[in-house]
């Protein structure tokens, strides 16, 4: 392992002990802004479509929020700079922990108040693909009383729920932690990412 300090040290370093952490600083605050205001109006506009679950794509009453993929070689500025700096990210955590992460995927999703997502797992069943779950927050002025906690489910019976604040990153394992979405009062967006590994055999 290299032991020089880094840019991504103290990530890669609570990553490779813990299996979770917190980044605040991935984006300054005007990138953080330009992705919410685009988030904000694409669902304005109806862009956003409801989400699917599990490999079969179905409607589901698991989960209350509407999404948008990102899409490689169509992204705005706002999402090149998040998709620059998960990239950078992603290289660190190869170099460091030896993931052998290739590619990222990533998609808006907004769930209006009153919307969560059940106690769930990222791995899909039939895809071990997914390495490192990675949550941004976009919501400005957000206050615990909100709720929209994602609620991160630890060894012990013990949990911890991290507020959807904006610009606050949450990283995770994505096959060892359940973590769910609870509701909250008023919309509350975020982008979800998923650092993927190359698989063999499997659909992806
Ligand atoms: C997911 C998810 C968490 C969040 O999309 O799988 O758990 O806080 N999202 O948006
Ligand atoms: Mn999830």
């Amino acid at each position: 392992m290299n032991t020089y300090p880094h840019e991504f040290s103290s990530v890669t370093n609570a990553l490779a002990t813990d299996g979770w952490c917190v980044m605040p600083d991935l984006l300054s605050t005007a990138q953080t802004q330009a992705l919410a205001a685009e988030c904000r109006a694409m669902h304005k506009a109806r862009q956003l479509t409801p989400a699917r679950v599990g490999a079969t794509r179905t409607a589901t009453p698991l989960r209350g929020d509407s999404t948008h993929w990102f899409q490689a070689g169509a992204t705005s500025v706002p999402q090149q700079a998040f998709t620059d700096r998960l990239d950078a990210l992603r290289l660190a955590l190869n170099r460091e922990l030896m993931l052998g992460l290739v590619e990222c995927e990533s998609h808006y999703a907004v769930y209006p108040p009153g919307a969560g997502y059940t106690r769930h797992i990222d791995r899909l069943r039939d895809s071990d693909a997914r390495v490192v779950s990675a949550v941004f927050y976009l919501n400005e002025g957000w206050q615990d009383a909100d709720g929209g906690a994602l609620r991160l489910y630890l060894d012990g019976g013990l949990h911890r729920d991290i507020y959807p604040h904006a610009g606050t990153l949450l990283l995770f394992l994505s096959a060892q932690f359940e973590h769910e979405v609870l509701p909250a009062t008023h919309d509350r967006m975020s982008i979800a990412c998923w650092m993927r590994q190359r698989t063999f055999g499997v659909i992806g």
